[in-house]
């Protein structure tokens, strides 16, 4: 099959770029990795950046003269400047520099919502948020007494805009707290048009970029969206780095999140005040290396070009919504393959998602099962767990074949 598939990225150049795909799962059984949506793998370029700033640049940033300092700085700081211009902000102080999407969601709900959510005000969400959407606003809701309303979900997967606008238009929503990708059904929110809509109402967007900004080209000034999160550990990033970005004028006028050493400009034993951005919201000695090793995923990614990703996974996943399709008791969620992209997440009867996950394990193939941190999107559709089947830049439609090739097995042994 993959002989005949013709990609618009060069796949065998991208796989022999990661080194922890050529391995064998189990003996004789080839990793054939399906769980990027959860952590993505990273390629020997962002490996080595890594190994390299340890080897010769490592110091503490911001704060000696001496040589190290200056190269680690440098490093640190043009590893901003590369998140600015990838998802095109206006300064690279809107680059808030966090260890994962959770962690930014968490400081615009206790900084941004804070100050600006009480009794009255309503928080409006949508009901296939990731826990990270939905957590903290529920904590700062028992603290500061406002309403949290959730957009329904279609059975279809899509987001009910109908329902969107009559909220809107109905009640004091002051943020709109809204997934980009669904991190289980794979659907492509029609952001470009809801943002607008929220602001026309006199409320704000925050983006979960968690599953959007590895996969397709995000431009936060053509959105015109007031924050966004993402996590860098799922763009051929390392783990523990993340980016909140936020309009400056927003960012100027919120508290800081964390105290400690960077985020001041002068303290004094009575009161402290604040550093300008982006290092009012960047506390204590930072991740140097993760962010250094983000630059270089980030360079990977506009190596290969954003559209060409998207096309390349266009193919690999509409191939694989093709072929689960024809898998007989194979249930697939979410919409129709144009609305999509980046995971194909199954039911197979009635056999619970974990067994079909160690099975298709057995043969080599790593997906995830669960709830995906989705538990009131699986309580909606009436399902404990699902298995969910993800696909990034190395993957290929033979990969596709071994996952379905499994099922078929996995249907076999469960006398299907
Ligand atoms: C849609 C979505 N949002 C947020 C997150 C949280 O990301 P992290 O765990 O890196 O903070 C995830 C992770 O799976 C996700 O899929």
């Amino acid at each position: 099959m993959t002989q005949k598939t013709a990609y618009p990225l060069d796949i065998q150049a991208i796989l022999s770029d990661f080194p922890i795909l050529h391995q064998e799962a189990h003996p004789g059984k080839r990793l054939v990795f399906l769980d990027s949506a959860a952590s993505s793998q990273k390629p020997r370029q962002v490996i080595e950046a890594m190994q390299r700033y340890y080897e010769h640049d490592h110091a503490n940033v911001h704060r000696g003269i001496h040589v190290l300092s200056e190269r680690a700085t440098d490093a640190y700081e043009s590893a901003r400047e590369k998140l600015r211009a990838f998802i095109n902000a206006r300064t690279r102080r809107e680059i808030i520099y966090t260890r994962n999407a959770t962690e930014s969601i968490n400081l615009v709900a206790a900084t941004w919502g804070r100050a600006h959510l009480g009794p009255g005000d309503v928080l409006l969400l949508t009901e296939m948020e990731h826990h990270s959407n939905i957590v903290p606003w529920q904590l700062l809701a028992m603290e500061r007494g406002f309403t949290i309303r959730y957009i329904p979900v279609t059975l279809q997967g899509e987001l009910d805009l109908e329902a969107y606008a009559h909220i809107l238009s109905t009640e004091p929503v002051k943020l709109v707290g809204l997934v980009h990708v669904s991190n289980v059904l794979g659907t492509v929110n029609p952001v470009e048009q809801m943002i607008p809509q929220a602001h026309a109402a006199g409320a704000l967007v925050l983006l979960d970029g968690a599953q959007s900004v590895p996969h397709l080209a995000v431009d936060v000034q053509a959105l015109d969206v007031d924050f966004l999160a993402f996590s860098g550990h799922k763009m051929a990033g390392p783990t523990g780095i993340g980016v909140l970005y936020g309009k400056r004028e927003l960012l100027e006028a919120m508290p800081p999140y964390m105290g400690g050493g960077d985020m001041i400009k002068r303290v004094t034993l009575e009161k402290s005040a604040w550093n300008q951005l982006p290092y009012k919201f960047e506390a204590g000695t930072p991740a140097i290396a993760p962010a250094v090793g983000l630059g270089a995923a980030v360079d990977y990614l506009n190596n290969l070009g954003m559209e060409n990703i998207l096309a390349h996974e266009r193919i690999v996943v509409d191939y694989a919504l093709d072929r689960l399709s024809e898998v007989p008791g194979l249930t697939l969620y979410g919409p129709e393959p144009a609305k999509r992209n980046g995971v194909a997440t199954f039911t197979l009867k009635d056999i619970h998602a974990h067994d079909v996950a160690q099975l298709l394990d057995a043969e080599g193939v790593a997906i995830r099962a669960g709830h995906h941190c989705a538990m009131p999107l699986h309580e909606k559709y009436g399902l404990p767990a699902t298995a969910r089947a993800s696909f990034y830049i190395y993957n290929t439609t033979e990969d596709v074949d071994a996952l379905v090739d499994a099922i078929y097995n996995a249907r076999k042994l469960f006398g299907l």
